[in-house]
Order: structure tokens, then C-alpha cells, then sequence
């Protein structure tokens, strides 16, 4: 297991550059399944989750090769329909490449998905998708296999929003026979950076950002080439680095279009944010305001993926603030490790009470997801002595380079393998002394 060490103590101050978003370049690498050909994102992050995408096209038939961060994707041999319970169980987003190979090749078959452990992470709306256009669906103990004649438009309207299921309606519609109309949409930007970049590819696709989307299946698509946009999680999470340490921080290239309900509730902790030709400055010397109800909800609400770091900041917030998580049902892992920092945390069901004051101290924790793991990365920067995150292999799932990032902004962090010569390997006893 990969750990972190961490000196904390010190406000971060300076400019930092964000990396792709992980959750808009997943499913664009999926949708560039559907051309017989060469697609390419730019900008795209180089982060675990990524890797593990291109591996699962690879399996399918697909060559990829990068040039910096630019990730090329030759699907033009990619008519491999199955997907081996390796890669499918190490990430949630590997279910949606079921639509896309039904849509290039009538039939998939893959493992159950997996993904950060923060609720069960059913995926019957996924499957509910597929059979409005028209899938058969076999949902075996380890395998899911699906098959059609050819995909055929209809309605989908879905019980809940969900982001992954909103995708897979997408993927399969765009080249099904006839239109589709898809209701009670997730809205998320990265549910609308993938219609642009289908949109690019020749998709004819309306209605992203808004809960109706409206589908006109074609015969064929083109040539993707898209820049991934900045990852609005990474923002957030660098900005709660920023007030937990009570530091300035200014963001070269920020989503800002895609914060706006985490830099509210930036600002009620007491944040100031500005912005300056197209940088975004956060000020975090007024941080010190509790907050009295903070709730997830769906896009435009706050975002769950920002839950785990705000509660970071939280602990260091003298007073008594309250998180209600209403997207998933097991989110608060993180909770335990900041408590052992010396964090004063409360959880009941969805909702968790924050006491926060007391100064955090450091000590060794451990990660279990992603987003939980980030947060405590950020209760390490603002705690004293030091911290040693263990489980760095989830946050490098979606943090390409979170050290080194926080370091550039005046963090003391360090990767710490685990290899030490002088405590793994018996040396002489006169080359010790
Ligand atoms: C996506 O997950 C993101 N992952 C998550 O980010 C994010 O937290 C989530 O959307 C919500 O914004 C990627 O994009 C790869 P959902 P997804 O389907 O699609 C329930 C991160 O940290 N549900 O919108 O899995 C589900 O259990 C990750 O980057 C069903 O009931 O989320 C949850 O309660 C974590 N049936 C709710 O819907 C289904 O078939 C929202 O989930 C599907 C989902």
C-alpha cells in the first residue's frame, strides 16, 4: 500500500493549473468506441480510472497511445463485445460501455461493475435504458450479457437521476433507429461535455443541461477530437486545501461555470473568491463560519464529490456544522480517520454533525475511496506535525498529481513507497553505525 506523508501546519499560497476531469473524459473515451476510426481528448488526465478505460478498449480491439496528455483511441478494430470482470470490477464507469458496444455491435457482455465503496451503486436504471431501446438483457452471477437486432428509439424515462445511467441512454440512442427522448435527465457538465463531443462526432443530440434530452439515432459517427475540460472536483477539492490552511490560492484555468454551489458555500464559510482574467483567486483568510445545513443534491445543487473535503474543512472550523448526503448512502467514511486526527465528527444515517475547533493532529489514516481519501489529505495539511495517508492508491484514481500540485502551492507532501533500504534489508551491522 502506497502512503502519503505529510508535514502540516503551513497556508498554502500560489497559482495552480487543473487537471482534466476524470468524470467527463470516462465517458467520452467510451463514446469514441462508436467510430470505426482514430478519436483523440486532449488534455486528458492521467489518472488510474483513465488508464483503466484504456485498457478495457484495448481489450476490445481498440490501439491507444498518448502524445503528453493527449490520448489517441483507434476503435477501427474494436469489435470485441466482452469485457473481463478484471477492469470492469475496479470501476464504476466500465458499465456504460455496454451501451456503446451495443450500439457498434449489437451485443456486450461484462463484469458487475465496481467503484468507490459510498452506497450500494445499483445499476438498474442502466439496464432499464438499454431495455427501452429495445435490449435483451441476461443478468448472470458475475456477467451481464446484452443483445439487440439493432437498437430502437423510444422513451426512457428514468425513476431517479443518475449520472452513469443518463450516460448510457446516451451511448445507446445515438445510434439506434429513430428517436429517443430521455427524461428525468442527470444534468451534470459532464453529462454535457459528452453530447458536445458526440455533437463533434456527427451524434444528433438537444437538450443536455436541462432533464429532457432528445435523441435522433444516425447511421454511423465520425472522428471525435475534444479538449477535456478542467475537473470541477479537483477545483473544489484544491480550494477546501486552500481553507483548511487558511491560505490564497489562485486557479489558472477554473471551471467556473461548473462551481457555482461549492463556491456559495465556499463563501458562507467565509471564503472570498474573485475572478481576474479567467483566474480564479480564493481567498481563504476569512475562513471561520460553521455551516448550519449543508445538503448534496444533484447537479446544479452542491455535489456529493465535494461532501468529504467541505467536512474536511469543517473540523477546522470552530462551532457546530451539519452535512446532510443525500446522493449516496455510505459517504462518511472519512469521518473515522478525522476523528482520529482529533476532529469531533457524528454520524447518523445521512446526516453528520461536525464540532470543529479542536486542532487536528497528526497521525496515520487510511483511505478507502477516493474523494474520502482526498479529505483527509486536506485535514493533514491543516493539522500539526505529521500525517501518513495511507491507501494513496485510491486517490490516485482521480488526483493525477495531488502532491505535487499542494507542494507547488507550499504543501509539504512526499510518496512514500514503502521501500526503506535500511529497515527492509538487514544490512551489516558497520554499514548501519
Ligand atoms: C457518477 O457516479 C460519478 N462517477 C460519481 O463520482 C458522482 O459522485 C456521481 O455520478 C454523482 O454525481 C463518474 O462519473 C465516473 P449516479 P454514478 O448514477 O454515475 C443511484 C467520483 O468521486 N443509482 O448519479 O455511479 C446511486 O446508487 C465519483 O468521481 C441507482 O439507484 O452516480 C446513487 O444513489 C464517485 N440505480 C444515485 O443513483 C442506478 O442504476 C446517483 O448515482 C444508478 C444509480
Amino acid at each position: 500500500m502506497r502512503d502519503i506523508r505529510i508535514v502540516g501546519g503551513r497556508p498554502l499560497h500560489g497559482s495552480i493549473s487543473i487537471q482534466g476531469s476524470k468524470n467527463a473524459a470516462l465517458p467520452m473515451m467510451a463514446a469514441s468506441l462508436l467510430h470505426r476510426g482514430v478519436s483523440v481528448l486532449k488534455g486528458c488526465p492521467r489518472i488510474a480510472d483513465v488508464f483503466c478505460m484504456e485498457e478495457i478498449l484495448r481489450e476490445l480491439g481498440a490501439v491507444t497511445w498518448w502524445e503528453d496528455h493527449d490520448l489517441y483511441m483507434d476503435c477501427t478494430l474494436a469489435d470485441k463485445t466482452e469485457i473481463s470482470g478484471i477492469y470492469t470490477g475496479k470501476m464504476r464507469s466500465s458499465v456504460i460501455l455496454l451501451g456503446a458496444m451495443l450500439g457498434r455491435s449489437r451485443k456486450g457482455r461484462l463484469g458487475y461493475p465496481g467503484g468507490c465503496v459510498i452506497g450500494e451503486r445499483p445499476i438498474d436504471l442502466h439496464l432499464y435504458a438499454l431495455r427501452q431501446l429495445g435490449a435483451d438483457i441476461e443478468e448472470g452471477p458475475f456477467l451481464i450479457s446484452a443483445s439487440c437486432d439493432r437498437l430502437t428509439g423510444g422513451e426512457i424515462s428514468f425513476a431517479k437521476c443518475s449520472v452513469g445511467a443518463t450516460e448510457q441512454g446516451i451511448l445507446a440512442a445515438v445510434l439506434a433507429r429513430g428517436d429517443t427522448c430521455l427524461k428525468n435527465c442527470a444534468r451534470e457538465p459532464e453529462i454535457q461535455w459528452l453530447c458536445r463531443y458526440l455533437r463533434t462526432m456527427g451524434a444528433c443530440i438537444e437538450g443536455e443541461g436541462s432533464d429532457c434530452i432528445r435523441i435522433t439515432g444516425v447511421e454511423g459517427l465520425e472522428h471525435g477530437e475534444m479538449e477535456v475540460p478542467p475537473d470541477r472536483i479537483v477545483a473544489g477539492t484544491y480550494i477546501c486545501a486552500a481553507a483548511a490552511t487558511r491560505g490564497t490560492i489562485i486557479i489558472e484555468n477554473p471551471p467556473v461555470d461548473e462551481l457555482d454551489a461549492f463556491l456559495e458555500v465556499y463563501r458562507k464559510m467565509g471564503g472570498q473568491y474573485k475572478l481576474k482574467s479567467g483566474k480564479l483567486i480564493a481567498d481563504s483568510s476569512g475562513i471561520g463560519y460553521p455551516l448550519s445545513f449543508l445538503e448534496t443534491e444533484v447537479y446544479p445543487g452542491f455535489p456529493t464529490d465535494l461532501q468529504s473535503p467541505v467536512m474536511a474543512v469543517l473540523t477546522t472550523i470552530s462551532g457546530e456544522s451539519y452535512i446532510r448526503e443525500q446522493i449516496f448512502e455510505d459517504r462518511y467514511k472519512a469521518a473515522v480517520e478525522l476523528n482520529r486526527m482529533g476532529a469531533d465528527i457524528t454520524v447518523e444515517g445521512r446526516d453528520a454533525r461536525i464540532i470543529g475547533g479542536s486542532s487536528l493532529r497528526g497521525c496515520t489514516v487510511t483511505a478507502q475511496e477516493l474523494r474520502g481519501g482526498a479529505a483527509l489529505v486536506l485535514a493533514a495539511l491543516a493539522a500539526e506535525g505529521v500525517t501518513r495517508v495511507q491507501g494513496y492508491q485510491y486517490i490516485r484514481r482521480g488526483y493525477e498529481h495531488i502532491c505535487e500540485d499542494l507542494n507547488t502551492l507550499g504543501g509539504m507532501l512526499e510518496k512514500d513507497t514503502g521501500i526503506r533500504l535500511y529497515e527492509s534489508i538487514q544490512l551489516p551491522k558497520k554499514l548501519i553505525n
